[in-house]
Formats: C-alpha cells, structure tokens, sequence
C-alpha cells in the first residue's frame, strides 16, 4: 500500500460559514488542517478588523488546538486607508478580498468600479498585504466561460502593471490562461487552485443530467483546462498553492428549480481529494510543497512542524451531512475516494449525520 508523509498541510481559501453551519466546517477543515484563511463573504460581510475579529472568535470556539484561522477582509466601494492600516496592525488579518460586484455568492456589496480602488490598493502595497481576488468580470455580454480569462486581461494585468511590488493572489484559478499568466508574473502574483477543479470538467457537470454539486464559481471549464491546472499544481512551481474554496450551501439551495447556489463542499475530504488528482498523474512526490510549504512561503509564515501520513486506500464519503437544521451534499458524496489520512489527523472524520 502506498503512503505519502507531509508536513500539516494548510487551506488558502476556505468558506466556513457562521452561527449553525461553524460546528459541521471547522470540525471538517480542523480535522488536518493548520492553518486556514477564512473568507469573508458572509452577510453582511466582514469589512472591518472588529467584525473580523468577533467571527474569528465565533471560530476558535469551536476549533481544537492548533488549528489556526486566519482573516481576511471583504473590500467595499467605500474600504479605506484606516481600515487597511488597522487590518495590518491586528496582526489577524492576511489580506483583503476583491469580489467584482455580482460576481458570486454573497458578492452583491463587491466591488463596482476597481479603478477608483487603485488609492487602496496603494495602501495595500505599502503595507504588504495581500490582495485576494476572485477573476470574473460581471459584464452581461461575456459568456460565463470567458469571464476569468477577460477579467485577466482587462483587469487584473492593470493591477499589476501598477503596482508591481502589491502581493496578489488570483483565487481558485479554473484556466489554461489563469495559470500561463500566474506562471510569466513575478513571484508577487500566485495563485490557488481547488481540488474540484483538478478533479473535474465540465463534463462531470453537465453530461447525462446537470449535477449542482459540481455548480461553482469560477464554473468548471474544458478538459484540456483541467489539464493545464493539473500541470501547474503538480509543477513544482511556487506560485501555485493549495486553497480549496469549499463553500458549503443547504440541500435545497443547490437543488433549487429557481437558480443552484454556487459553490461545492470539499473540507470533508480535501487533503484526499488533492492526493488522488495528484496521483492521477504520478506525481504524488509534488503535493507537500503544494499543500504545505508554497502557500506558507507566499504568506510569510512558518511551515508547519508536525506532520500528516495519507494511505491510499479506498473509503466512502457519506452520501448526505447535516449542516445546521439542513443537509448538505458534500462533493463525491455517496462515492469512494482512493486515498485516506491514516495518521495525524485530530480526530476521526464525524458521521454525515450528527
Ligand atoms: C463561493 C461561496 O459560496 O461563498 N462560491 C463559489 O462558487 N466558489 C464564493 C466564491 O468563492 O466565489
Ligand atoms: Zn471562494
């Protein structure tokens, strides 16, 4: 049986909720994790160091030691200096999250007019803080498929250009395009990229019946787009690190005649999932430094002392979880998965049903 030792990996981008939903995501994404950048798309959602602040606490209550989450701040039109000098100062928040307006779920306070942000992005660079940035223009003439692709060229390449030293992450990268433009930028622009998206196509979604488990955004694109981003995770190149975008949504916002929410749950079984479509292409030897280093490095933080061991061996995801009062269908629910953390875990994995 193969087994692959790594150093506890950490998440670059998590959905974990509030209130209710905070026991089923953090005791998921706790269960191996280090650390964890928490975003902040809730409703309304965390624009300031104080409410950042209070929702970290609402975390911690529920986390086990040494699971670490870090915040980030969601800009608005009206996001100013103070609040970017504050986000430095507390020490708490990693960086700050551009969503265009309209762009995602719970994006209808992002950003409408970028430009009139470069002051803050000023700021940002200054202070060397993060810029976390969800790539998808919202404009109702480009098609959905396009929308990552034109927001680089159209938007983010005029970021960078003017603020070259700004540390800038494009988030759950879904393009061929998203990962030549990361791979020929400074290593001040890097990006995430999901387990989903290594795994899957939008085949997956949309063959033989639309699957809204597999509905997020950025959307699943071609296979030859998975195929670029499998080549990037597994590179070996630094700017490319581990950040899952799990996003839970209830049952019946998924399954909804009237719109399925956007986002797919994959902090059950993350490190696993990454394992599988690592060892898809033979090349498991790169996932430590993808998973537990690269992300770490790009931050500025300390790698992780302690370490996981993953077997591949096949078990089965619940086909259902409760989330709150609701359900949840987590990704490859009711299906196996080939690789399974065998030891360092903080607990075992809880029952769908709780
Ligand atoms: C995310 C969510 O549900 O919060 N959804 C998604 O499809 N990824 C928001 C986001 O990261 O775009
Ligand atoms: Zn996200």
């Amino acid at each position: 049986m193969q087994t692959l030792k790594l150093k506890r990996p950490d998440d670059w981008h998590i959905h974990l909720r509030d209130d209710a939903y905070l026991s089923r995501t953090v005791h998921d994404a706790a269960r191996y994790f280090g650390r964890v950048l928490v975003m902040p798309n809730l409703v309304p959602p965390v624009i300031d160091v104080s409410s950042a602040i209070s929702y970290r606490e609402r975390i911690q209550a529920l986390s086990p030691p040494g699971f670490s989450p870090q915040m980030a701040l969601y800009l608005t039109d009206t996001t100013d200096a103070d609040t970017v000098v504050a986000a430095k100062q507390s020490g708490l928040v990693s960086a700050f999250k551009l969503y265009p307006a309209g762009a995602t779920t719970n994006s209808a306070f992002g950003v409408n007019a970028i430009e009139k942000l470069y002051p803050i992005f000023e700021i940002m660079q200054e202070q060397d803080i993060v810029l976390s940035v969800h790539g998808e223009v919202t404009d109702a003439d480009v098609d959905i498929f396009d929308r990552e692709a034109v927001f680089i060229d159209t938007i983010l390449s005029e970021i960078i250009r003017r603020f070259p030293s700004l540390r800038v992450v494009l988030e759950h990268i879904t393009t061929s395009q998203a990962a030549s433009f990361v791979q020929d930028s400074s290593d001040r622009v890097a990006a995430t990229i999901t387990a989903h998206h290594l795994l899957y196509n939008r085949n997956d979604m949309l063959v033989g019946g639309i699957r809204p488990v597999h509905y997020c955004l950025p959307i699943l694109k071609r296979h030859i787009h998975q195929v670029a981003l499998l080549e990037a995770a597994t590179s070996g190149n630094a700017s490319f690190f581990l950040g899952t975008d799990s996003a839970p949504h209830p049952r019946s916002a998924k399954e909804n005649a009237c719109g399925c929410a956007a986002g797919c749950y994959t902090a059950h079984a993350a490190i696993e999932l990454y394992a599988e479509a690592f060892s898809s292409v033979g090349r498991l030897e790169y996932l430590e430094a993808f998973a537990s280093e690269y992300g770490a490095d790009f931050y500025g933080v300390p790698h992780n002392k302690d370490h996981i061991e993953l077997t591949q061996q096949d078990w089965q995801v619940d086909a259902s979880f409760t989330f709150g009062n609701t359900e949840l269908i987590p990704t490859r629910g009711g299906e196996p998965i080939a690789w399974k953390v065998t030891s360092g875990e903080r607990y075992p994995l809880r029952d769908g049903v709780h």
